[in-house]
């Protein structure tokens, strides 16, 4: 299922096509696209060229990914663990540099996995961002150091079918995306 931004300008197509479903079909994503995807987060742009983003990528069936589902919350779950990858976001809370605290660490990850969710488009796949989860657990679970920060999960794969979600989830799959205006924006 397509769901492609109803945008008042020209756009490029990417951006325009990313969407967030929850319906996903499980089957296993080539490791080439999943490179891809990382790679796109590689080239993000960051404060001092920090690149403060970092990533656990769990397949469905490997430890990893049982323990980032196991750290979504249960609405989450029901709807991610079909999802053939899940991505936990972390950021380094400081400056490798000078042991400063990197006041635009989440920022600079955020930018990294906005481009990451853009290039699954263009891999053909589907991304879906969660904040639902709870941190510490995944950080407790994957034994994350200190300095890092679990910010956020992103299921990636396949589009499925709606029918295999519950009816709830079946409404908000196909209700329209809405956004404020530009001069709602623009202080
Ligand atoms: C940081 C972040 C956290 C989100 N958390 C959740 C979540 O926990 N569960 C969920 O179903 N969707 C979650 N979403 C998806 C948003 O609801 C979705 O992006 C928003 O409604 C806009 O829809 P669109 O992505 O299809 O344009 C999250 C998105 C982002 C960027």
């Amino acid at each position: 299922m397509e769901k492609p931004a109803n945008t008042n300008r020209n756009i490029s197509e990417n951006i325009k096509n990313r969407w967030s479903p929850r319906a996903f079909d499980g089957k296993p994503i080539e490791e080439g696209k999943l490179l891809s995807i990382l790679e796109a987060g590689r080239w993000a742009a960051s404060a001092f060229n920090e690149q403060p983003w970092r990533f656990v990528v769990g397949k469905k069936g490997d430890e990893k990914y049982e323990k980032i589902l196991a750290s979504l919350i249960e609405w989450n779950r029901q709807w991610a663990g079909e999802a053939p990858v899940l991505i936990l976001n972390l950021a380094k809370r400081t400056f490798t540099r000078n042991g400063k605290p990197n006041t635009t660490a989440l920022y600079d990850l955020g930018q990294a996995v906005a481009g990451m969710a853009i290039e699954a488009v263009n891999q053909e796949l589907i991304t879906h961002q969660m904040s639902g989860f709870d941190m510490e657990k995944a950080e407790t679970l994957l034994a994350v150091s200190d300095d890092f920060q679990a910010v956020s999960v992103m299921a990636v794969g396949t589009a499925g079918n709606i029918k295999n979600l519950s009816e709830d989830m079946q409404q908000m799959e196909t209700s329209t995306r809405e956004r404020k205006t530009i001069e709602e924006l623009l202080f």
